[in-house]
């Protein structure tokens, strides 16, 4: 699978794995531990809140979040509870340049298992719940885009487009890497 040493390339929209449903992680082993140091990695260096592993092109259930308060890696997230509503714009490390308003639950009881098989249960609120909710998505093979109305649809088709044409070729500016201007892509 993946060396220690390998850098995770960010996919982006268009790329086929991030449409794909995750799979649950059978057996959590060293290369799970080592994909999950990459991604955390990945993240911070693209200033971002959280990364799922299909954002690496890595179709397993796992993700990573730091909203600022300490890091999560979890594996086999499940939400089992959820309370109260919020609504937010949200970029994504995925589709950058493009900021959607998301209507997610303002609590989630989420349950996982950590990178040594342990299990979770973690209680969050506001915007760490917002995240968990957002790389959960992610696992599911749903983005941002998926929640935009009708208006910010066709706001967006245009730079959709670029943003296909780019993978493609494989030349995105700094400039566009950035989404929303008040929050930190996920
Ligand atoms: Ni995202």
């Amino acid at each position: 699978m993946l060396m220690k040493e390998t850098t995770l390339r960010i996919r982006l929209f268009g790329e086929p794995v991030l449409r794909r449903k995750a799979e649950p992680v059978a057996q959590i082993t060293s290369v799970h531990r080592d994909i999950l140091i990459g991604m955390t990695r990945a993240m911070y260096a693209e200033s971002g809140v959280g990364l799922a592993a299909p954002q690496v092109g890595i179709s397993e259930a796992m993700f990573v979040v730091d909203i600022g308060e300490g890091l999560y890696k979890l594996i086999n997230p499940k939400i089992v509870k959820k309370e109260g509503r919020q609504i937010t714009d949200e970029g994504c490390l995925s589709v950058p340049g493009v900021c959607i308003r998301v209507r997610r639950a303002r609590k989630v009881v989420i349950k996982a298992e950590d990178e040594n098989s342990k299990p979770i249960t973690i209680e969050a609120e506001g915007l760490l719940a917002r995240v968990f909710q957002h790389e959960i998505d992610h696992l599911k093979g749903k983005l941002i885009i998926d929640y935009a109305s009708l208006f910010e649809k066709l706001r967006m088709k245009k730079k959709l487009g670029e943003l296909k044409k780019k993978v493609k070729h494989e030349e995105l500016s700094e400039s566009e890497t950035k989404s929303c201007p008040l929050f930190r892509p996920m």
